[in-house]
Parts: C-alpha cells; structure tokens; sequence
C-alpha cells in the first residue's frame, strides 16, 4: 500500500489553484442521473468521484472525462440498483438513492458502509424520501424502494437537524417531484447552493427563502446542463494549514474565501497573516505559532467539521492550550493518538480534545485513520523534525487530488511511495475503466498577486485518454 514519505522543516512558498470541492462534485454527479446530458466542469480527480462515476456506469449511463470537465450521458440508463460494494466503497453513495427513485420509481441499495466517523445514521434521508412519496422497506440491510405511481410528490419536509446528505437528497428528490416541496430545517453548506444551482441550470425550479426554507416547484423533466463545479474549501483550508505549520508563505487561487471564513479567525488567533482578495488568499506564517482558543464545529457557516483535524495539527506546535469541541460527527479525533506519536499533546474526552501546543513535533511512522484526519497527519509531518511514514493515504486521496504534487509545487519534502499508475493497477476495482489519471502538472502561469511564485495545476485543454476513463 503506498505511504506518504515526508521530510519535514521545510517552509512553502508559491501559489497554488484550489480543486474543485468533492462535496459538491458527488451529490451533482448523483443529479447528473437526471438531465439527459450534463457536462461537469472543475470535477476533481480523486478516488470518491471516480466511485460515483462507476455507480453511474454501473446505472448504464455513459461517462467520461475531457480536460477537467465529466461528461455524463444519463440517457440509456436504466439500473435501479448500487451493489453492496460500492455502498461500502463510499457513505456518500446513498444520495444517489433521491437520484435513482426520481429516474426509475423503484431503487434498491444497502445501507452505507461502515463507519470511521462514529456511527452515521440515514434516517433522515428516509424520512424525506418517504415524505415525498416514496415506500422503503429495509430488509436485513438492504432498502427495497418504490414510488407508487412512478412520481414523487411534493410535499412539506422538516429536518430537525440540518443533514448536507439529506437536504442533498431531498432537492434532488423534490427537482422532478409532482408539486411543491418546502424544505425546512435544510443545511446552508456552499455545496448545497452549488447543487441547487446545478439542478436549476438544468430547468428545475429551487430557490432559498430569506428564512432559509427550500422551494422547490417540480417539473416534468431537465434539459442537458453544464455546471462548473465551486472550489474546494475543505482543501484550501488544508493548504493553509500547511502553511501555518511549516511556515512560509503561500497564496491560493480560485478559491472563495468566505466560504471557509470560519475558519479564518482561527489562523489569525494563530499569528498568521492573511490577505484576502475576492477568490484569493495569501497566507504568511508566523515564526511561532499561537493558541487559538476554543474552536467548536458547527454547520456552516460555523467551523467546519472537516477542517477540525488539519487545524487541530496546527494547534499542536506552539504555545498555548486550543480546545475543539466536535458537535458533527460522535467519533472524531482518531487522529489525535497519531499526531501524539509525533510528540503532540493532546487529551480527549468524548467531543471535547485539549491540545497543549507543544514547541516542536517530531517524524513518525503513522497512519490514517480516516480523510480529514489523514490530512492533520500531513499537516504535522510537514512541521516536525525528521522524516514521517504516513500509511493508509487511500483516506486521503478520497478527498485531495495529488496532494503530494500540489506540496511538492510548494516546496515540501513530501514523495508517494508508489506512482500512481501502479496503485491504479494494483487496486481491485468493482468496475471496468475508471482508473484515475494522474498526472504530475505543469507550471502554469506566473501569480499577479505573489512575486517569483510558480502556480500549481494548468488550466483544462483535452484529455489526451481515451472515453471512459475518469
Ligand atoms: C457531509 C460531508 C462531510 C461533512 C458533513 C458535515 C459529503 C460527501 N460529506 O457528510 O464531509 O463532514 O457533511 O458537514 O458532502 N445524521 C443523522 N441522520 C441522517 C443523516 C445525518 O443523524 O439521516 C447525522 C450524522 O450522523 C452526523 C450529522 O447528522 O452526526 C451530520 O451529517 P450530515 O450533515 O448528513 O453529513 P454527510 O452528508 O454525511
């Protein structure tokens, strides 16, 4: 299995484009089930989109990659079913289930997979499925869905907590629904407004009222669509936190930084010093780093949940006691026990982790536990003295495309163990030709904003593979 190798001590400098957002490329390629023709721009390259390109497939609808857009041809689909296998492979598959109900008025899937979050419940998800219509039953893990009559209805739906996946589900679900919907109680996240505006570009009618309720008007059927997908805000935060922790100073492009504006009082309490410009930032580290306070996840647009671990790293080295407090997800600081084996000091006690800044980490074999807490690792070895092993990194390319790459363009010691075509090779796949290509990208364009920089990631141009391969 390929490992990060990384030398760590090095400071970064230069610029670098942020990825498209996967968590807002899985749920528009769940929709792309229901345009006949969607092209996808900005889709990242990682292993979770590669799995919702093969759901698709495996769905019967035709898909491919050109530059950095996904082509999907939803039209000769006509499977109503995602194989246990896939269901494991990745938790966010069942927001194809508003999907494949929508298209086809029956489905059948399993459960999501086992949990490395804590446990991650779908009642939500049915219970709107079911407010609009739909029958489920579960029998010994499998969902048995139909829609009597074939279509969807309109109807009222109340989160009590607002769930990214189930507001996901329930717009997908209500787009082609007979009727109104009102969605109360749904999430705010970024990802959700880029699904609405997809859905939307494709002749569906949603929009948000000033009170935050969802209107959704159902229409008959969706024109082809093209939609560029939002930057990644989970990955600039990531990018920045590198920063912090290795010092130097880097500028992101392309990215939105009042989507992660959250997370920005955070850096600053930290000593860095940031600029931001209207879809970029530049960070410059400070020479020591500082504590930060008490940093409580929250749906957005509080602190995000996925960027506690990579900032949890940052608060590691210094000076000074952080608190996090995790209010998202039951179980999630697993990556607390490996950044302690890089000499970081941190207690937890159910949601709640102290972290005692330390005045430097130090390598360490470790591994990830999981795609956010994968990255904290990153983070910290990039800081610590002497080399760091970082094994389980098939977490971390769920979610980050080429993060070796984009560091190295930075100037980290960072190299994979293995390329990245053997990894391809090597991993059994549940369905035929959806290797990812990867690509070592060439300098692009000189930055306007940071002097004697190099831009990581060109821009898109035609894919010289062939169809079919994501
Ligand atoms: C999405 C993101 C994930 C992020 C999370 C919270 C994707 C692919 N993933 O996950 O990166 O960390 O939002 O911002 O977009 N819950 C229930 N019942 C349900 C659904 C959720 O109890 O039916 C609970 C979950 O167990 C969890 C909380 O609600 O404790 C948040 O989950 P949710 O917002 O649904 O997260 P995801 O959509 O799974």
């Amino acid at each position: 299995m390929a490992e990060y190798l990384v030398a760590g001590g090095r400071p970064l400098h230069g610029c670098l484009t942020i990825q498209g957002a996967k968590n807002a490329a899985l749920p528009l390629l769940a929709a792309a089930l229901l345009p006949p023709e969607s092209r996808i721009a900005r889709c990242p390259r990682l292993r979770d989109t590669e799995a919702a390109a093969a759901i698709l497939r495996s769905l019967g609808c035709r898909v491919r990659r050109e530059g950095d857009s996904v082509l999907v041809d939803a039209r000769p689909a006509g499977g109503w079913e995602i194989s246990e296998g896939w269901m494991r492979e990745m938790r966010s598959s069942i927001i194809f289930l508003g999907a494949i109900l929508t298209r086809f008025g029956r489905a059948r899937v399993s459960y999501p997979g086992g949990c490395e979050l804590g446990p991650r419940p779908i009642d939500l998800h049915l219970m709107a499925l079911r407010r609009l219509g739909a029958v489920i039953r579960e029998d010994h893990g499998t969902l048995e869905c139909t829609v009597p009559g074939g279509r969807l209805s309109g109807a009222e739906v109340v989160l009590p907590f607002p769930s990214v996946g189930a507001t996901q589900n329930t717009l997908i679900a209500a787009a082609l629904a007979a009727g109104r919907t009102v969605l109360r109680g749904g999430a705010r996240e970024p990802e959700i407004d880029d699904l609405a505006a997809f859905l939307n570009a494709a002749g569906a009618r949603i929009r948000r009222e000033s009170g935050g309720e969802f209107v959704i008007d159902g229409v008959e059927a969706l024109h082809p669509v093209e939609h560029r997908v939002i930057p990644d805000r989970i990955a600039a935060v990531t990018y920045l936190c590198c920063c912090a922790a290795a010092g130097g100073e880097i500028e992101l492009w392309d990215c939105l930084p009042d989507q992660f504006a959250a997370a920005l009082p955070c850096l600053e309490a930290a000593g860095c010093r940031l600029r931001r410009y209207q879809d970029a930032l530049r960070l410059t580290a400070p020479e020591r780093l500082s504590a930060m306070g008490w940093i409580k996840t929250l749906p957005y647009p509080g602190f995000p949940t996925d960027a506690q671990a990579p900032v949890m790293a940052v608060a590691a080295i210094g000076s000074g006691t952080t608190v996090f407090t995790e209010t998202i997800f039951e179980s999630r600081f697993r990556h607390a026990a490996e950044l302690a084996r890089m000499g970081a000091d941190i207690r937890t006690e159910g949601r709640v982790a102290i972290v005692t800044g330390v005045p430097a980490l130090h390598g360490a074999p470790v591994v990830s536990t999981d795609l956010r807490g994968g990255a904290a690792l990153v983070v910290a070895a990039l800081a610590a003295a002497g080399e760091s092993r970082i094994g389980g990194i098939s977490h971390i390319e769920r979610g980050y495309e080429e993060l070796d790459h984009c560091l190295q363009a930075l100037g980290a010691d960072i190299t994979r163990s293995e390329p990245y075509e053997k990894e391809e090779k090597d991993r059994a796949r549940p369905a035929e030709g959806d290797a990812a290509e990867k690509k070592a990208p060439p300098p692009g364009p000189q930055p306007a904003l940071l002097p004697d920089v190099h831009r990581h990631r060109g821009g898109g141009g035609a894919d010289p593979l062939a169809d079919g391969v994501l």
